[in-house]
């Protein structure tokens, strides 16, 4: 190895810490995306000629290692409080008067300030740092010499989670940062920011968990706190998370001497720091720049749920002080959730493309944070009976992070006595079959019902999936109800003739749409099994599933054990696909697909991580402290084990924790090899 691999290694990364700063934090990009993933593959490539220079810090490093069984606690060096929250001018203005009238009667009583006539100009000048308040997750990042060392979340302010597997894959965290000048390179340094889930982000991972037929997040906090909890950090770096830095926590010198030094210092080090702050020099000016933010903030990619108010210099912090709770020397200034009164009309119900009935409630529109709104979700029926909310009935609605509509309560004191309670229904709205309760769900399980065929079409048709331009939801109703097709499959066979005709069809989209249908037959694989509108099988579990079998007949050969045993494939997935594949209807409409040319094989397989327990055949029994029984598969999933219910000669390991059941004898008298608690853990990282 020359020096020179050192060199342009090293040089590599600088350039690309560099390019990361202009776009993360100046948001003055000086090269395109291609220049800049071309430097990256450039890093990558050296990296692997020459394995023994990779470090940590390097921004190739960002998703590396191996899921987590759980989280270690990490004490913070300083607690991490919260701060004063308040919905009104009135309380913003004492606040200030409050800190004036503390740091008088300190000053007063403190015969080691001297009583010169500065000390009185300095109480009457106190300057605020008004920021944004970012409604995102509070975290903690920790720095020696530069590089990221470790993060943690706040946990119960003392105490938090060490989550950083998961923030280094937070794109816009340094993994190392900048100092231009080496002297003044902090030896530690803690930065406290918010991680925080671009509204986009929000909307899209919603989408891919609506097609999975998977619980939606609330509202992006959610969804970040979610994302941020994750044992296998993979996931998260797929989520798009992001960081605002807001404050230095612990550092070791205290050459800042304000709460702004501190912020541009951290733009400096290449934090992303929110741009929006503003030095204010009286409480009238910090009123009129947060209410100059009502509205602005919705124009934004990201839920700003207040303003933060900071005195600036540094010194009056440690004047001041902390209550147990808080800081004296902060108050955040929220505002109100934009909430509107309107009326049930009614309430109607939507099929969705596996049968599952959705209730949505139909409102008298009204005006809520900008848009009118004119239908909320109601999620699912227990809700409905949970909130008592009935037809006619007065209520409160919120867009859950400004961007869902809901319903939060019922105003019962605005009942008249005629609103209609809501029946659960009996029979599916649209084909009139019976339906089941499964869970808090009500189900059609009718295969031929026309709902769910238009739907499970729109699906097929759709952006994530098969992608065909200009085959939407109008062609779609018009095609079933003339029953010119039945299924996604018919598409295929569709003729000039058969859609030349329709409603706002002419013969030049007629002949583009038929194109588009030709052009998606070589679609890759993937898609393709995203499209085929599996309950639980969403666009990420897709290309898993894509990766692992390389083509639809092995995946639909595949049994339910042989499912489980893919990491990231929990078995309500493997029985769901199995189902898929076994039921008549649906094999019927494969076959025709198959028929139609489409293709069905992957073209770029992924190859699974080699290790030492690849292939090795695990059996767990009892309960292991601190671990669920999901976490322990999925470890040894991911690294290529197997995990199966039986002990036999095959099984390779059997894992035993506190009250193991026979399987541990049926071991004992097969020869096998039995893990303790510790055994397990060591074996794990062995293998990482
Ligand atoms: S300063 C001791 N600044 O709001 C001061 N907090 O409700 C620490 N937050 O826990 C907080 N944006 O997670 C600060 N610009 C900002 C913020 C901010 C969002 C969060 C933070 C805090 C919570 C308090």
């Amino acid at each position: 190895m020359g020096k020179k691999a050192i060199e342009e290694i090293e040089d590599l990364r600088a350039k690309i810490r560099y390019h990361d700063k202009k776009y993360y934090v100046e948001n003055m990009p000086e090269i395109t995306d291609y220049e800049y993933d071309q430097l990256m593959k450039e890093l990558e490539k050296l990296e692997r000629a020459y394995p023994q220079l990779i470090t940590p810090d390097s921004p190739t490093q960002r998703v590396s290692g191996e899921p987590v069984l759980s989280f270690t606690s990490v004490e913070h060096r300083i607690p991490m409080l919260s701060i004063e929250n308040t919905y009104s001018e009135e309380e913003l203005k004492e606040f200030d008067r409050r800190i004036r009238r503390m740091l008088k009667h300190a000053r007063q009583n403190d015969s080691s300030v001297p009583a010169r006539a500065g000390n009185v100009g300095l109480v009457d000048e106190i300057e605020y740092v008004v920021e944004l308040k970012i409604d995102g997750v509070a975290i903690t990042l920790w720095y020696e010499k530069g590089i990221f060392i470790r993060g943690a979340t706040r946990g119960d302010g003392f105490k938090g989670d060490d989550v950083t597997a998961n923030l280094r894959t937070v794109k816009n965290i340094p993994l190392r940062f900048l100092c231009t000048d080496n002297k003044s390179m902090p030896s530690v340094l803690e930065i406290r920011g918010e991680i925080y889930l671009p509204n986009k982000e929000f909307q899209r991972l919603n989408r891919e968990r609506e097609e999975a037929d998977e619980p939606q997040f609330a509202n992006p906090r959610n969804a970040a706190a979610g994302s941020l909890k994750l044992l296998d950090s993979h996931i998260t770096a797929k989520r798009n998370l992001r960081l605002f830095a807001y404050a230095f926590g612990y550092y070791e010198d205290d050459k800042f001497a304000s709460h702004i030094e501190c912020l541009e210092a951290a733009k400096e080090f290449g934090f992303p720091v929110n741009p929006y702050y503003k030095l204010c020099t009286n409480m009238d000016e910090v009123i009129s720049y947060c209410n100059s933010w009502e509205n602005k903030r919705k124009n934004l990619d990201y839920q700003v749920d207040g303003m933060v108010v900071k005195v600036n210099s540094l010194k009056l912090h440690d004047e001041l002080g902390s209550t147990s709770k808080a800081p004296r020397w902060v108050m955040s200034y929220k505002y109100h959730p934009e909430e509107a009164i309107t009326r049930i009309e009614a309430i109607k119900i939507q099929v969705g493309k596996t049968g599952t009935l959705t209730p949505v409630a139909e409102l008298s529109s009204v005006q809520l944070s900008g848009t009118t709104v004119s239908r909320a979700t109601l999620h699912n029926f227990d809700e409905i009976e949970r909130k008592d909310i009935r037809i006619g009935d007065y209520v409160v609605v919120q867009k859950a992070g400004e961007i869902i509509p809901q319903v939060v309560r019922v105003i019962k004191e605005k009942r008249k006595g005629n609103e209609k309670p809501f029946n659960l229904p009996k029979r599916c709205p649209v084909c009139k079959s019976d339906v089941l309760k499964e869970e808090v769900y009500l189900r059609c399980y009718n295969p031929l019902c026309t709902a769910q065929a238009k739907r499970r079409v729109m699906y097929f048709a759709s952006r994530n999936a098969m992608d065909i331009e200009g085959f939407g939801p109008a062609l779609i109703e018009q095609l079933i109800d003339k029953n010119i097709i039945e299924d996604y499959a018919d598409i295929y066979s569709l003729r000039f003739d058969d859609i030349e005709s329709l409603e706002r069809m002419g013969e030049k989209s007629a002949r583009n749409l038929l194109n588009a249908i030709e052009k998606s037959k070589d679609i890759d694989l993937h898609r393709l099994i995203c499209a085929l509108g599996i309950q639980h099988v969403g666009s990420h579990a897709a290309e898993v599933l894509s990766g692992h079998f390389g083509t639809l007949d092995k995946l639909a050969g595949a049994s339910v054990e042989e499912l489980e045993e893919i990491y990231e494939i929990g078995s309500v997935m493997a029985r769901s696909i199995v189902k898929f594949f076994s039921n008549s209807h649906t094999r019927k409409v494969v076959s025709k697909l198959k028929s139609a040319g489409i293709n069905t094989k992957a073209t770029n397989k992924k190859l699974r991580p080699v290790s030492n327990i690849a292939k090795k055949s695990f059996v767990i029994t009892g309960t292991l402290n601190g671990y669920t029984r999901k976490e322990i598969e999925d470890v040894i999933k991911n690294l290529g084990g197997k995990v199966s219910s039986t002990v036999s000669n095959k099984t390779d390991f059997l894992v035993v924790g506190e009250s193991p059941g026979s399987k541990l004898e049926r071991a004992k008298e097969l020869g096998i090899t039995i893990l303790n608690k510790e055994e397990f853990e060591n074996l794990i990282k062995k293998s990482n």
